[in-house]
């Protein structure tokens, strides 16, 4: 017991962490958008310089970008010109929204790298190779099609990785084996390379949301090794089928809007941990969902919104935050989804089932709710219908 408590409160500190970070990245955005920056003087055809051989390729966009901005005068020597290097805090290098177009030569004393909101298109291992003691590296919002193998591998203090809103095309390889963290939401990434997640046992967060990802990029080992995964985002890719081998040490599975049509029987077998699954805005039907498959005495939170069921499936008695609007639901029979029997005498009603929040809006339901609804789900205290 004492041992869900603590992984209760590590996941509160993890969705905590995640909400700050979002803050501060989108505080963070440049007030100027990539692409947007300043006019070009002349109007007309781009100049060429007089020395560009007719077989390099032109320039295209980058001469489009606005001129990197320089950091204040620092006290550090070693401190790249592009960025900020504050002196309370020397473990930082700050070089955000600096237009940068490549990474610069990191100091060996940092651990935090800021290189968000840039229009660094790759990162290669020269800028890195003092820097041995990196724990958390923001490289969000750029234009990253490539990462060398090197960079990252010589980093084993690495805990957090942010490569979210890029251009990467698969997951990086040779990531080090004590990542926690990885973000990788809002890019094409449309392949892992097998055995891109071996070996990072310690990692507790991966992030794929908005990538191309479809059933076949993922094996049935693509994510075995990862024995402490927490959180999964597969949201808003283009999935048909569950993904398997998903680990069980799991609490948070997102496959929000990709097309998944069904689930197997005995796909949540053996998830001990799983609180919070999200399923919206897939095709899920009574056809290809099993009645009990939800069934999970782990499950706080289920969302299961813009799909097509036409009942209400079964879900556990300790389920708290049930999500069901818009589906094509014709009615609900309290004594068939009541957990326990409507006869079973439950006289403290901290016994009974604890869902609290019910969203049916959008279905084919009229209120009020039926009464043996009332009398099962006595903790429900909101209803959208
Ligand atoms: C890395 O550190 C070594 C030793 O301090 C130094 O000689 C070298 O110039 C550094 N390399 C870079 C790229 O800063
Ligand atoms: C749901 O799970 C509980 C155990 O948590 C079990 O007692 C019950 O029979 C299951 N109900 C169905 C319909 O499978
Ligand atoms: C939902 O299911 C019904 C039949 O159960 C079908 O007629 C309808 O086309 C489905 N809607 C969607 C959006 O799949
Ligand atoms: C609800 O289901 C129970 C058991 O299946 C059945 O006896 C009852 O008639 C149903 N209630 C309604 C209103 O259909």
């Amino acid at each position: 017991m004492r041992a869900a408590v603590g992984l209760l409160s590590a996941l509160t500190l993890l969705l905590l962490m995640g909400a700050a970070i979002t803050q501060r990245i989108q505080s963070k955005k440049p007030t100027r958008k990539p692409g947007q920056g300043r006019r070009q003087p002349i109007p007309g055809p781009r100049r060429v310089p007089a020395t560009q051989s007719p077989f390099l390729p032109e320039p295209k966009e980058p001469t489009d970008f606005p001129p990197p901005i320089l950091g204040p005068p620092s006290i550090f020597p070693d401190c790249p010109r592009e960025c900020f290097c504050d002196p309370s805090y020397p473990s930082a290098l700050n070089c955000e929204n600096r237009n940068l177009r490549k990474v610069p030569v990191i100091p060996s004393r940092v651990h935090y790298l800021y290189l968000q909101n840039n229009y660094i298109s790759e990162v290669t291992a020269e800028a890195f190779v003092n820097a041995t003691e990196l724990r958390w590296v923001n490289l969000a919002n750029n234009r990253i099609k490539k990462i060398d193998k090197e960079v990252f591998g010589k980093v084993p203090s690495l805990l957090y990785l942010f490569l979210q809103k890029n251009k990467l095309k698969e997951v990086p390889a040779a990531l080090p084996v004590g990542l926690e963290q990885l973000r990788l939401s809002k890019n094409h990434i449309s392949k892992i390379p097998a055995g891109a997640f071996k070996k990072l046992k310690h990692l507790a967060l991966l992030d794929l949301y908005h990538n191309e990802l479809s059933d076949s990029d993922l094996g049935k080992n693509t994510f075995k090794d990862l024995t402490h995964l927490i959180q999964l985002n597969l949201a808003r890719n283009i999935l048909k089928k569950m993904p398997a081998g998903i680990p069980t040490s799991i609490i948070q599975l997102f496959l929000d809007r990709n097309s998944i049509a069904d689930i197997p029987k005995d796909y949540f077998e053996g998830f001990a941990h799983l609180a919070f699954v999200r399923l919206n805005y897939n095709q899920l039907s009574d056809k290809g969902v099993p009645k009990a498959v939800f069934n999970l005495s782990s499950l706080l939170d289920l969302q299961l919104s813009h799909n097509n069921f036409t009942s209400v499936p079964l879900f556990n008695a300790h389920l708290e935050h049930l999500h069901l609007d818009h589906n094509s639901i014709e009615n609900i029979n309290g004594t068939q989804i009541c957990p326990y029997s409507l006869q079973a005498d439950y006289g403290d009603i901290t016994l009974g089932p604890k869902l609290r929040y019910l969203r049916l809006d959008g279905n084919h339901l009229r209120p009020p709710l039926p009464m043996d609804v009332a009398m099962c789900f006595r903790h429900l205290h909101s209803i959208v219908i």
